[in-house]
């Protein structure tokens, strides 16, 4: 066991057929574009889902200093940032699924979100010191959130809780910010703004796309998610300094076999792809096992020695094979970049339907993550 442990330590990372590098860097120039985009709002940075594929730990350490806050999804989230030792703000986004989980929420001393009216009943019944709640308002989202007429009642029965020792403080969230001319747009806005005016509360609307496209609806707090990572939230939806986004994961793989074949050679599993003229391909050792989506057709780029090799027949489970013809300088063990980092990951979006959000999301934890930078 012992020799086997010196052995990989050995090998180093060389020989890791799946590796999502990550870097600092592009994380923190993307948090500063944001910055100076969100002019004076404070950040809530976004790490629910593993911090959108990145990984929740690694993100949530590296921006813990810099942000106002960090945004989860689910308790277990907040549970594994505080037990690494994360002590910033952090917003539990959907709230608590069951009255007992308010007991970790004030041991973890945790913000919460309210949108429900089984919340008030399980806030009242609590008896230990709560940090800040959000009052979430559904302003026309259709999803989480207390109706614009309930907030005067929600929010007086908040007030009376003595239990509630944070502030209190209002959120919303746009249906259609990734397509800021959509008419709903200017209607949830002024619902909100009304809100905000008539209850004089510190208030969040923004994520990405809305960061962009409304600049005088960020309020007090702007909530960023897939700007964080480096990609634009819809090609609609962000401005000119989308050119400022880097890419922060840059996933990569090797080429493990290159063969010539003859016109008609059918190419993987089904022959989805049957080789027209004769034809140099590569295997890669990345499949859909890995995070890259089987539904990704045929002429997607790889990018191989800053040469752009198109996909083709269909991604297994551990492979996937590209056309090498027009790329004669690339050899058996060469890196291979998947997206990131000089290939941006809309160009496989553009190829699969998936979305940017899911494709970063669905890289799996046998891809190994290495980030580089401070
Ligand atoms: C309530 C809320 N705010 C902000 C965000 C961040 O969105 P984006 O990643 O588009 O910036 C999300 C993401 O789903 C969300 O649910």
């Amino acid at each position: 066991m012992k020799v086997l442990g010196q052995q990989i330590q050995d090998s180093g990372l060389r020989y890791r057929r799946a590796i999502a590098h990550l870097s600092t860097d592009a994380l923190l120039s993307n948090l500063s574009v944001i910055q100076s985009m969100a002019r004076g709002a404070q950040i809530i940075a976004m790490v629910k889902a593993n911090a959108y594929g990145h990984g929740i730990r690694s993100v949530s350490q590296r921006l813990s200093q810099h942000v106002f806050a960090l945004g989860v999804a689910s308790i277990d989230e907040a549970i594994a940032l505080r037990a690494h030792g994360i002590h910033t703000k952090i917003i539990l986004m959907e709230g608590v699924i069951c009255p007992e989980d308010l007991r970790l929420v004030s041991a973890l001393a945790l913000d919460l979100v309210i949108h429900e009216a089984s919340h008030l009943k399980w806030l009242a019944a609590h008896q230990l010191p709560l940090n800040d709640v959000w009052v979430k308002v559904d302003i026309g989202m259709g999803r989480l959130g207390f109706f614009p007429s309930e907030l005067s009642s929600v929010l007086a029965h908040c007030r009376q809780l003595p239990q509630i020792k944070g502030k209190l403080r209002l959120m919303g969230h746009l249906s259609h910010a990734d397509s800021p001319k959509h008419d709903h747009n200017s209607h949830q806005r002024a619902v909100f703004d009304q809100l905000v005016q008539q209850f004089d509360m510190p208030s969040s609307l923004c994520n990405s796309a809305a960061i962009s496209a409304f600049p005088e609806s960020h309020y007090d707090f702007v909530r960023p998610g897939i700007s964080l990572y480096g990609a634009a939230p819809s090609d609609a939806s962000w401005s000119e300094s989308s050119t400022a986004l880097k890419p922060v994961m840059t996933v990569k793989s090797r080429l493990i076999s290159i063969k010539n074949y003859q016109p008609g050679q059918g190419i993987g599993y089904g022959h989805d792809f049957v080789c027209p003229t004769a034809m140099r391909v590569g295997t890669i050792s990345f499949g859909y096992g890995d995070g890259y989506p089987r539904s990704v057709r045929s002429g997607a780029p790889v990018l191989v020695n800053e040469t752009l090799c198109p996909l083709v027949g269909r991604i297994s489970m551990d492979m996937m094979t590209i056309d090498l013809t027009h790329c004669p300088s690339a050899t058996v063990g060469l890196e291979v970049v998947l997206w990131g980092d000089g290939l941006p990951i809309t160009s496989v979006e553009r190829f699969s339907g998936i979305s940017r959000y899911e494709l970063f999301t669905n890289v799996q934890n046998r891809v190994k993550f290495i980030w580089d930078g401070v």
